[in-house]
């Protein structure tokens, strides 16, 4: 699948070094090719950093990794992304792109695209760059929105990247929740102390 990645920070970097390693083409969307993140990208992944409109424009998939209030201005470069799957892994932690409770919101709002699906954003970007955890296999990851294939294709990057599985935690009414819950690993690892290396997973009575 070819796979504009938007945003070069922490999380762009862990995302596609994963999925260039399942055998996708990737290409990010900066604003910066000399920037520190970019530069930093750049070290640990070898593909081609383009202009933001440049990298979408032939793109199956679009994820979104910037801080949420980035997103009005990069809806703006994208032009017609209606064809396109739009997977958004930020989280309105600190900002919120105003007057949008989230970034999904903003996409789906600005986009006029049904195929928007928040996913990549419940767990830190370590946890991305290496979803095994010996003993324990591949962590898990979730996504949630109404388009349905939009989700399939959020389900199979996770799986290709190696986490365990990708729940569906529901349609857009519970993009909100997605984000409390990425809340509660940030709770967990860095406000209580537990650190990064920790993560959730769910187990199943048979
Ligand atoms: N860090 C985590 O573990 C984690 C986990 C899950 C979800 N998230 C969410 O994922 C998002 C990214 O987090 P991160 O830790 O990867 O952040 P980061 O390391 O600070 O990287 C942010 C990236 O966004 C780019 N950016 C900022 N404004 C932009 C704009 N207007 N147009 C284009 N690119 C822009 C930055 O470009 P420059 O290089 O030019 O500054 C940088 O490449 C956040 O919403 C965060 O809440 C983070």
């Amino acid at each position: 699948m070819i796979i504009a990645i938007v945003g070069s920070g922490n999380v762009g970097s862990a995302l596609a070094q994963g999925l260039v390693r399942a055998g996708h083409v990737v290409q990010f969307g900066v604003r910066d090719a000399g920037s520190a993140k970019s530069r930093k990208a750049q070290a640990s992944v070898s593909v081609p950093f383009l202009a933001v409109r440049d990298a979408c424009r032939n793109a199956e998939a679009i994820i979104l990794t910037t801080p949420p209030e980035a997103v009005k201005d990069i809806v703006a470069e994208w032009g017609d992304v209606r064809n396109k799957v739009i997977i958004d892994a930020t989280n309105s932690v600190r900002t919120r792109p105003e007057p949008y409770p989230t970034a999904f919101h903003a996409l789906k709002a600005l986009t006029g695209s049904e195929a928007v699906v928040k996913c990549f954003n419940t767990t830190g970007f370590e946890n991305m760059l290496d979803p095994v955890y010996p003993g324990f296999g591949g962590i898990d990851m979730f996504c949630a929105g109404n388009d349905k294939s939009a989700k399939a294709v959020a389900m199979k990057l996770s799986l290709d990247i190696g986490f365990g599985a990708c729940w569906d935690f529901g349609g857009d009414d519970k993009v909100e929740l997605l984000e409390k819950f990425a809340l509660s690993w940030i709770n967990m690892a860095i406000m209580q102390g537990h650190g990064r290396n920790l993560a959730f997973k769910v187990i199943r009575r048979p």
